[in-house]
């Protein structure tokens, strides 16, 4: 499948070396207001290919996405350290409602991956702009604070990540809720596990997790200017879940019916995904702080999307 991934700065251009050296996709086009820019990246990880995969990778201009199956929404600033993803707002929701149309015209029904951030508004705006069902429109939400959360629990239980299935729901941002209370390892409740393993979860440490995974961007624009490589892979991982069909269940964003009591909001749940895109919305069962905590951080998204008239 074809992959367009419109914008080229660390984040689109990470996602494509990710796709690009695991081969999900047979072409990736890259389209870039800096043509220089998406010329360099495409160039550099075309480099890449011979050693991993046989993917296309070029740059190109809006005709050139033509056909493409996915479409990666990478465009936008980023946040500077300190910066809150919400106060990107209003300069990410100008860039992409220019970018939108462009795309529309040539590629009417793609899937559209969006990562700009704040990417529950971002992608709210892209839902009520195209017209698209919600389904085809997939924010990259919270998939990357649950690889975060995974891999914290991972590394202090001492197992890998991938046999933990945590979550992280609610808003891609400082309101976004841990689901401590359905993590699992194996069929035993996480702590019990952990306890097991002589690694208990006390107070302190779940505090600190918590604190690591809500301030995990933060902490790495301030140490480098910008997070992209956990973004990038986490990119890729939503394109394989849709270019082989996998029925896979991701933590992503969507426009959603009814979520915690507030209709019509924008926020990642567990939702499955294949080749169509979203076919299904998990809400987890939560504990009382858990889904007052989910509550709010609907509440403060449904408040943004309104604030545009969405
Ligand atoms: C991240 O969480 C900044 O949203 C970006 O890494």
């Amino acid at each position: 499948m074809k992959v367009g991934i419109v914008g080229a700065g660390m984040v689109g251009s990470s996602a494509g070396f990710a796709l690009a050296i695991a081969g999900y996709a047979s072409e990736i086009v890259f389209v870039e207001k800096n043509e220089a820019l998406a010329v360099a990246q495409a160039e550099d990880i075309s480099h890449a290919v011979p050693f991993m995969s046989a993917t296309r990778v070029r740059a190109g201009g809006y005709r050139d996405l033509k056909d493409a199956g996915i479409i990666v929404l990478s465009a936008g600033v980023s946040q500077r350290p300190g910066e809150t993803r919400i106060e990107l707002l209003e300069r990410n929701a100008v860039v992409i409602r220019s970018i939108l149309g462009e795309i529309l015209a040539v590629v009417p029904d793609p899937i559209l991956l969006v990562a700009s951030n704040p990417v529950d508004v971002i992608t709210h705006i892209a839902v009520s702009m195209s017209g698209l069902p919600p389904q085809r429109i997939i924010g990259s939400g919270t998939i990357l604070d649950t690889a975060r959360f995974r891999s914290l629990l991972a590394r202090h239980m001492e197992i890998s990540p991938q046999s933990i299935p945590a979550f992280v729901i609610g808003e891609h941002g400082d309101s976004e809720v841990l689901v401590w209370s359905g993590a699992v390892a194996g069929s035993a409740d996480l702590l019990s596990f952990a306890a097991q393993l002589g690694r208990p979860v006390t107070e302190d440490i779940r505090q600190a997790i918590d604190h690591d995974v809500r301030n995990a961007a933060y902490r790495i624009i301030e140490g480098k200017g910008a997070t992209y490589y956990g973004i990038g892979a986490g990119i890729a991982r939503i394109v394989k879940a849709i270019t082989r069909d996998e029925g896979a269940l991701l933590s992503v964003s969507t426009l959603t019916g009814h979520v915690a009591g507030i209709d019509n909001v924008t926020l990642s749940l567990p939702r499955v995904i294949g080749a169509r895109g979203i076919t299904a919305d998990l809400l987890p069962d939560l504990a009382g702080s858990e889904l007052e905590a989910l509550q709010r951080s609907a509440r403060l998204l449904k408040d943004l999307s309104n604030s545009l008239g969405l």
